[in-house]
C-alpha cells in the first residue's frame, strides 16, 4: 500500500502516485486460495482496475441501475444542510472515491473543504482528482491509493487545527460487504476520523428482487462485461488460461442474506490454469464475484448504532429506493 504525503496549502497540485509494476502479490494469493474453494469466489475489490474502474462508471449510468441517480438527486436535496450543520471548511474523507462526481454535489457547498479521496486504483485516483482540481481550483487534495477496507492513515498535518471531519461514503458500499464486517468497517471509520466526526453514507434498500437483480444485470450487458472483466485481469496479470467466453454473468437475489449476488457461470465443463497451477469447474458452476446486501430503514439504523454512529438524518426520495443518512460519532462509546 502506498500513501502521498502531505502536500503543502501553497501549491495545491495533485501529486502523482507510485504504482506497483507487476502482478500485486495479494491478488495472485487471494485468486488462488479463492479458485481453490468449494464455491469459488473472488474478493471484489480485484474488479477495478483501469478498465474495471471504467466499466464501473458506465454502470452507474445504465437505465437499469436506479442507485446513482436516486442518490444524486439526495445529496442535491440535502448536502446544503448538511454542510451548514458541519461547517464549510471541514475535511472531507471519502471512502472508493471513484469518479469523484458525488463528490462534487458535497464540494459545491464545501468551498472550503480539504478533501481526501481514498481508493484502491492510483491511475483512476490521479484522473479524478486531476479533473475536480480543475473544477475547485483552491480546494485542498490529499490523495490516498489504498484499500480502505483496511485501517487507513490519514496523511493530514496535526497542526492543532480542530477542523470538523466528514466521512463520504456514498453509492451503497457498505451493502458490498456482510453485515459483520460493515460494523467493522464502520467502527474503524469512527476511529480514523476521530470522536466529533460526522459521516454521509448513502444505503440502498430492500425492494422488489426484480428491480433489484435488473440493477446489476442491465441490458446492454456493461455488468457483464466489468464481471468478466476480472477474468481477463487475472488472464494477462496472473498468466491464467481461463476461457472467458465460456462464462456468463448472473445476478441473484438472495432472500436469507438479503443480498443482490454477482457470480460467474461456466457454460459447460472447462479446465483452466492460473500462474500455473490447474483448475476444473462443472457446467453450471459459479465464482462468486460480489454481494450487494440491501437494508431496511430499521436496520440502518441499528447497524450504524453497533458501529458508534448515531443518526441525526434519514433522507429517501419518493419512492423509498434509497437512503441518504447523516450520522455523528456517538460520544457515549468510550475511547479503547
Ligand atoms: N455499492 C454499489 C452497489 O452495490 C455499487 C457496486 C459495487 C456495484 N459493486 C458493484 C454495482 C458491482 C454493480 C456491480 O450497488
Amino acid at each position: 500500500m502506498y500513501f502521498t504525503a502531505p502536500r503543502n496549502d501553497e501549491n495545491p497540485t495533485v501529486r502523482p502516485l507510485a504504482r506497483a509494476p507487476e502482478a500485486d502479490p495479494a491478488f495472485r494469493a487471494d485468486v488462488l486460495r479463492g479458485l481453490a474453494q468449494t464455491q469459488k469466489a473472488v474478493p471484489a475489490r480485484w474488479f477495478y482496475d483501469m478498465r474495471g474502474s471504467q466499466l464501473f462508471e458506465a454502470i452507474t449510468q445504465v437505465p437499469e441501475y436506479y442507485p446513482t441517480r436516486t442518490e444524486t438527486a439526495l445529496l442535491q436535496a440535502h448536502c446544503p444542510a448538511v454542510a451548514e450543520r458541519i461547517g464549510s471548511d471541514a475535511t472531507v474523507v471519502e471512502f472508493g472515491s471513484g469518479s469523484s462526481i458525488k463528490t462534487r454535489i458535497l464540494l459545491k457547498s464545501m468551498p472550503r473543504a480539504t478533501y481526501v479521496p481514498i481508493d484502491i486504483c492510483g491511475e483512476f485516483l490521479d484522473e479524478a482528482c486531476a479533473a475536480l482540481q480543475g473544477l475547485f481550483p483552491a480546494l485542498r487534495i490529499v490523495p490516498v491509493e489504498a484499500n480502505f477496507m483496511n485501517p487507513v492513515h490519514l496523511p493530514l498535518r496535526q497542526d492543532g487545527e480542530a477542523r470538523s471531519m466528514l466521512g463520504f461514503f456514498p453509492g451503497s458500499t457498505i451493502g458490498n460487504l456482510t453485515p459483520e464486517a460493515a460494523v467493522d468497517l464502520l467502527r474503524s471509520m469512527r476511529e480514523t476520523l476521530g470522536t466529533n466526526a460526522h459521516l454521509l453514507i448513502g444505503i440502498d434498500r430492500v425492494k422488489d428482487p426484480q428491480r433489484l437483480t435488473a440493477a446489476y444485470d442491465d441490458a446492454q450487458g456493461v455488468t457483464a462485461l466489468f464481471n468478466l472483466n476480472l477474468l481477463q485481469r487475472i488472464n494477462r496479470e496472473l498468466g491464467g488460461s481461463i476461457p472467458v467466453g465460456e462464462f456468463r454473468h448472473v445476478s441473484r437475489w438472495n432472500p436469507l442474506a438479503s443480498r443482490v449476488e454477482m457470480h460467474l457461470e461456466a457454460r459447460r465443463a472447462i479446465r483452466f490454469e492460473v500462474d500455473g497451477q490447474p483448475f476444473r469447474m462443472e457446467g453450471g458452476e459459479t465464482i462468486h464475484t460480489e454481494n450487494c446486501h440491501k437494508y431496511r430503514p430499521g436496520e440502518m439504523r441499528v447497524l450504524l448504532a453497533a458501529s458508534g454512529w448515531r443518526e441525526l438524518e434519514h433522507w429517501t426520495d419518493s419512492q423509498g429506493d434509497f437512503s441518504l443518512i447523516l450520522a455523528k460519532a456517538d460520544g457515549a462509546r468510550q475511547e479503547p
